[in-house]
């Protein structure tokens, strides 16, 4: 299959063939040597997990692998195929926008669950203990750790047997610190900085604890990467 480049293909067409004389080999092999624009690559990679998977508290070594091969593996490959196939039916002149907005849902969709993943897995994979700039502020936003964890937990047990995500996010317009609900994957606050990500769809915990979503929870707390939250605290940009 044949992808062109979004911008500028036909410009570039023209130019490698000239005003007049073009047949529909010589336009084909133009069409080819056109090449994909970035937004429609397609080439996203899992990240690998950066813990050893046997070694969660809670959490079994069954269950992670299986959620990070084809929950989460899907989900890439989901992501990489909708993006090809944007690049091919933009060119589409006949295609309704109806149906090219239907593949863009999906593109939202899957890009939403490969960023929540990544940021899901890496914040995995420690002891459990709170430590550095993201205690202060999540002191300064919730009064005290334990206020805080009790929020978090709440909003995430509110998701127990549907779907979604519970993020401790700092948010870039309002410059305040809040755990944002998620239904689903297009659901995360608008300019929301994620800095703890918890998963709670039915496949990250339905083989090891069943309908007890709250187990998982706390299952997940004993497991939290405080280092990786702290180095997204570090790195975030705010606004002064
Ligand atoms: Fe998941």
């Amino acid at each position: 299959m044949t992808i062109m480049a979004a911008g500028g293909a036909g410009a570039a067409l023209t130019n490698l063939v000239g005003a007049e004389g073009m047949n529909a080999t010589t336009e084909e092999q133009a069409a080819s040597a056109v090449p994909i624009a970035p937004a429609f690559g397609g080439k996203h990679q899992p990240k690998p997990l950066p813990f050893d998977p046997a070694k969660l508290k809670g959490i079994s070594e069954k269950l992670i692998k299986s959620h990070w091969e084809n929950n989460y593996g899907g989900a890439v490959k989901a992501l990489n195929a909708v993006e090809q196939r944007l690049g091919a039916m933009v060119q589409d002149k006949d295609l309704p926008a109806y149906v090219y907005g239907d593949l863009k849902r999906e593109e939202l969709i899957r890009t939403g669950s490969v960023v929540l993943h990544d940021h899901y897995f890496a914040n995995l994979g420690g002891d459990g203990r709170p430590t550095g700039k993201v205690v202060d502020l999540i002191k300064q936003w919730f009064g005290s750790y334990e206020q805080w964890e009790a929020e978090f937990k709440k909003t995430a047990n509110a998701l127990g047997g549907g779907s979604g995500w519970t993020i401790l996010s700092y948010n870039l317009h309002t410059n305040e610190v809040h755990n944002y609900w998620a239904w689903d994957h297009m659901h995360g606050a608008t300019l929301g900085y994620p800095l703890l990500v918890l998963d709670m769809y039915e496949h990250a915990y339905h083989m090891d604890y069943g309908a007890a979503a709250a187990k998982y929870v706390d299952a997940f707390m004993q497991n939290i990467n405080w280092d990786e939250v702290n180095r997204r605290a570090e790195a975030m940009p705010t606004r002064k």
